[in-house]
């Protein structure tokens, strides 16, 4: 028997509005001291990865009415397509491991374990053990809102596909990672405030785990690649290539997977406000990593990066 833990919860007769709620929560999980805490955190992880516990969670006191402020359905509705997107854990992770592997080993070892000469994956990647309990987490708070058991199809990741540049690979691969790491921080946390009591605090494991990784990712990406600018991030996120990969498919497909077309309009603004909010405050904190803040937290760039 799981005891419950003691959860405050956020939203009560006299809560405040859904945007002071969202700008409550994005204070508090965005912060500056924590978004470096979580980046200074990786070299310690290369040497000795432990997987941040999470408390006991009442899962079975979770009920639909601690879904607030949106329909039940599109609730729903979002979290068949979290738990889609989330299932292919393994793929993401190796095909990460494998765009890593020659430039930073001990990165690679960070997302995708330890993997025999024979390609048998011998131990998952810190980023993995982490990962992997979000799509259980969701899976079980889906079957105590609806009442019945959910029946995925887990989306397909995309494969490694090297090309003779593997620095460039890696960017562009690095930066969907980062974009993706950022949606799902943006996404738990909008349905944080569409929440209460121990739905909200599983989902703040969630945005604490999507926060942890996005930083991480974000932080080595910018120490690795030194010379290299937001605008040309934002080109190759948006720019057509030959690789299947590209930002505006991935956003065209999660509105699918999301359903947004069932979401009403105050859902929709609520939720661009979230991602400006968020994007606003990583902005903010990438003007701070300067390369003598980068270095002292992760030590001298590698001479293989660009
Ligand atoms: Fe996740
Ligand atoms: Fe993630």
């Amino acid at each position: 028997m799981i005891a419950p833990i003691a959860v405050r919860p956020l939203i009560c007769s006299e809560s405040p509005p859904l945007h002071q709620r969202l700008t409550a929560l994005i204070n508090q999980h965005f912060s500056k001291p924590i978004l470096c805490d979580r980046l200074q955190d990786l070299p310690q992880q290369f040497a000795l990865p432990h997987p941040r516990p999470w408390p006991v969670i009442a899962w079975t006191d979770i009920n639909p009415e601690q879904v607030v402020g949106i329909e039940l359905k599109v609730f729903l509705a979002i979290l068949k397509g979290a738990i889609e997107t989330e299932m292919p854990i393994r793929d993401y992770t190796q095909t990460s491991r494998q765009y890593l592997e020659q430039l930073h080993p001990a990165m690679a070892k960070f997302v995708g374990g330890e993997v025999s000469a024979q390609g048998q994956l011998l131990s998952p990647g810190l980023w993995e053990r982490e990962e992997r309990r979000h799509t259980p987490a969701l899976t079980k708070i889906y079957t105590q809102l609806a009442g019945v058991e959910i029946a995925p199809t887990p989306y397909s990741a995309k494969p490694y596909l090297p090309s003779i540049d593997p620095q460039t690979d890696l960017l562009r691969h690095g930066l969907h990672r980062v974009a993706t790491e950022y949606g799902a921080a943006c996404l738990y946390i909008w349905l944080m405030a569409h929440s209460t009591d121990p739905l909200q605090a599983v989902l703040a494991e969630l945005v604490k785990d999507e926060v942890n990784h996005m930083t991480k990712f974000l932080g080595f990406g910018i120490w690795f690649f030194p010379d290299f600018s937001s605008r040309q991030a934002i080109a190759i996120l948006l720019k057509p290539s030959q690789h299947p990969s590209q930002l505006l498919r991935t956003l065209r497909r999660m509105t699918t997977v999301l359903n947004w077309s069932s979401w009403s309009m105050s859902n929709k603004l609520s939720f661009a406000f979230t991602c400006c909010s968020v994007l606003h405050r990583l902005w903010g904190w990438r003007q701070s990593l300067t390369p003598e803040c980068l270095e002292n937290m992760l030590g001298p760039v590698p001479p293989a990066s660009i």
